[in-house]
């Protein structure tokens, strides 16, 4: 039996790809005839535009058109839900007048060059009739509203935007123990290393849109609602994506004018947006203002958990962070729990799903308050989240497919070396010249374990020896090819060099692509069941054609082991087996879907990060040093690139807790730090040294494969671990996000 790769660290079968240049991102194609567009943007934030003055830029050189509200593309009114049509707000520009939010697209040009097109949007003058802007989150919480529309309804995990059971104030009120805080953070950016970009163009009526996305099949439901095209008539392209998280899942509104602009033209169009452009014209995480009381018994028994959230919703957007029922819900057992959700409406860019929507922000307020009831408590905050353990979710009354929290808690205090605490750390005399102060934290992460609905691959044997596996999902950096080949090699019994795995073309079989932490259990889940009937198939064509040499054996004597079909004295590789039956190639389909198993069990991953820091006395700067995490994820398939999505997630985290937050102008809606050089995001240097460690526990109440969501679980808790641990070095609570130099002065 060959060493099964299936949790062996393999590099990505795209990597060389990568990091030669051939890989061909969104932008890197370039076609005969190709013409380049641009964005205009809006300088106001609500109101109607007047007149918009274009006659400079169409007499510039180069300049095939100018596109706006006065001269517009045609695009069809999406009637659909996002789930069903996956754009990522619910009206599309130029299609009136009204301006809904500052950065806002008012126009397209389309140029023979990128600089032309670029200096012909710079001479566009546009006058608008403002109206009163509606951009202060903060301010306008008290207004907050219940949420217009329950999303994910279907799903029995994540329905109740709203919660209660037991008589929570009155429980807070008699638990001895109190801790009541507000956290807040303001709106964050997903921000990938490649611009957002489309090249559009058209054949014979069929429209070939090359787009970075998580969601090829997603992006071609898009083009033929908005297009007025039939699905048949749209190919999503994309085969590389340099980063998403989130901002990627849902189309947005430039390529679907780009492939306006392109059908109009009749010439190939490339439309590459700018870093400031990208703040405004893609989505972004909503503000957050989240309210926890715990109430507890003076052993840390917790009696009553009460959080609710307020979150901003665009306007123009459809999806805003669910923070309060994705934790406090199923995170601890107490008796009487109320989680509520509440909106505050906003005249901002699109509000979208960005890296852990919901239990990003959630986690931070929850881990934050735990950390806050164990110093109340004077315990120990591993010990304090040990005596809330919860087995059963709770109010379900179902058990858990896999939960080995407590397992996460107890190998990553051992790793990190986490000495129990119970009293505050004492702080250096005024005259000290100390300067550095050290601080450990803690927090547990959670994300439910969800599958795509129906899920298809291909796999196909070919005579030389190679597969091929297909299927429509994305790799947005994430590794899912390399997932995909290795869980086809080792079924096949082959090398992982002679599989080829097709992503990242709408094409393909069925697939939703790769979001909300469920793609490689969904993906592979397909590929196993296809490779599953693929062997089946390869066993009764060994029985029954009568150019095999087992031919005449029952197909139920021969087996398929390493590679080879054997019985009945032979053994021949699958090449030969095809070559000796005049066979070129072989395949099948395959399958994967949620079934009953979400019923029966509540499925998430867990983790525990551990970490230490230190903070400048004098400067209030705050530097990691350690982080450990144990992740409880089931099977992990690829070790390597589950680490970078760890990593990844932490680094996330990291920009949540210290770096990130949009400025917003609360007059204009303007994003006052809308670009990379003002907007902070951690870097190599922000990097702690990491120890990441994943528990072994496959999760096969799940999938047979036994593989649970690892691609948001780094980003949960990770806020809260270093507040808690910048709250132990300097006794200083932040609440509020990011926790930047003057708050520690
Ligand atoms: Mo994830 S925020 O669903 O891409």
């Amino acid at each position: 039996m060959a060493k099964p790769l299936i949790g062996t660290a393999t590099a990505r079968v795209d990597g060389t790809a990568k990091v030669t240049g051939r890989a061909d991102y969104a932008a890197d194609r370039t076609e005969p005839g190709l013409a380049h567009g641009h964005l205009v943007l809006s300088t106001a934030g609500r109101g109607t535009l007047r007149s918009m003055d274009v006659t400079a830029a169409e007499a510039a050189e180069g300049v095939l058109a100018v596109y706006s509200p006065f001269n517009p593309l045609k695009l069809h009114r999406i009637k659909t839900t996002p789930d069903v049509c996956f754009v990522g707000q619910f009206w599309l520009p130029l299609q009136d007048q009204e301006i809904r939010h500052y950065g806002q697209i008012i126009g397209l040009v389309v140029a023979e060059t990128f600089e032309q097109a670029r200096h012909a949007a710079s001479l566009i003058r546009a006058e608008y009739d403002l109206l009163p802007v509606r951009a202060d989150f903060a301010g306008r919480i008290a207004h907050a509203v219940p949420p217009p529309v329950a999303i994910n309804h279907e799903d029995p995990q994540v329905d109740l935007l709203a919660e209660e059971f037991g008589t929570v104030d009155e429980a807070l009120a008699a638990g001895p123990v109190q801790v009541r805080a507000t956290y807040t953070q303001p709106p964050e950016a997903p921000l990938a290393l490649e611009p957002h970009a489309c090249l559009a163009s058209w054949s014979e009526g069929v429209l070939t849109l090359r787009v970075g996305s998580q969601s090829p099949v997603g992006g071609a439901l898009a083009a033929a609602e908005t297009l007025g095209i039939g699905l048949d008539q749209v190919r999503v392209l994309s085969p590389y994506v340099g980063g998403a998280f989130g901002g990627k899942l849902y189309i947005w509104p430039h390529p679907l004018l780009t492939a306006a602009a392109a059908r109009e033209l009749g010439r190939p169009v490339r439309t590459v947006l700018t870093q400031e452009q990208v703040f405004t014209t893609v989505g972004h995480r909503s503000a957050v203002s989240q309210t926890l009381a715990l109430g507890a018994e003076r052993d840390g028994t917790l009696v009553a958990v009460k959080h609710d959230a307020v979150s901003s919703l665009s306007l123009s957007g459809v999806i805003y962070e669910t923070a309060a029922h994705t934790t406090s819900r199923y995170t601890y057992k107490s008796p009487s729990l109320h989680v509520g959700q509440r909106i505050v409406p906003l005249d901002s860019p699109p509000t979208t799903w960005v890296r852990a929507p919901g239990e990003a922000p959630g986690a931070f307020a929850l881990e934050s308050a735990m950390d806050e009831l164990a110093t109340e408590l004077a315990l120990d905050p591993v010990e304090l989240r040990m005596r809330n353990y919860a087995t059963v979710f709770p109010g379900r009354g179902v058990r858990w497919s896999g939960k080995h929290l407590d397992e996460c808690y107890r190998v990553g205090a051992e790793r990190f070396g986490w000495q129990p605490r119970t009293a505050p750390r004492p702080q250096p005399a005024e005259d000290s010249d100390q300067v550095w102060l050290t601080g450990t934290g803690m927090a547990g992460a959670t994300y439910p374990g969800n599958l795509l609905p129906t899920t298809l691959a291909n796999v196909r044997l070919r005579a030389d020896g190679t597969a091929t596996v297909a299927t429509a999902t994305s790799d947005p950096g994430t590794g899912m090819r390399t997932v995909l080949a290795m869980v086809c090699a080792d079924d096949l019994g082959i090398p992982v060099e002679r599989v080829e795995a097709l992503v990242g073309d709408s094409a393909l079989p069925l697939n939703y692509g790769a979001f909300a932490s469920m793609g490689t259990s969904s993906s592979a889940g397909a590929v196993r069941s296809a490779t599953t009937a693929l062997k089946q198939r390869l066993l009764d064509l060994a029985a029954g054609d009568a150019r095999s040499p087992f031919h005449g054996l029952a197909a139920e004597a021969l087996a398929y082991r390493d590679g080879r079909v054997v019985g009945g004295g032979h053994s021949l590789t699958f090449a030969e087996l095809l070559a000796a039956t005049g066979l070129s190639e072989l395949d099948s389909p395959g399958a994967s879907a949620p079934g009953a198993e979400r019923l029966r069990f509540a499925v998430h991953s867990f983790g525990a990060h551990f970490c230490e820091l230190r903070v400048n006395r004098w400067t209030g700067e705050v530097r990691l040093d350690r982080w450990t995490s144990v992740i409880d994820g089931g099977t992990i398939i690829n070790p390597r690139t589950a680490r970078a999505q760890i990593v990844g997630g932490i680094l996330f985290g990291i920009g949540q807790a210290l770096l990130e937050g949009i400025r917003v102008e609360p007059d204009t809606g303007r994003f006052a730090n809308g670009n990379l050089a003002d907007y902070l995001v951690p870097v190599h240097a922000d990097m702690p040294d990491f120890d990441i460690h994943f528990l072994d526990h496959p999760d096969t109440d799940f999938t047979p494969l036994g593989a649970r969501g690892i691609g948001e679980l780094g980003v949960v808790g990770t806020a809260a671990a270093i507040a808690n641990a910048v709250h132990d070095a300097t006794g200083r609570r932040v609440r509020d996000l990011p926790i930047t130099v003057d708050k520690l002065l």
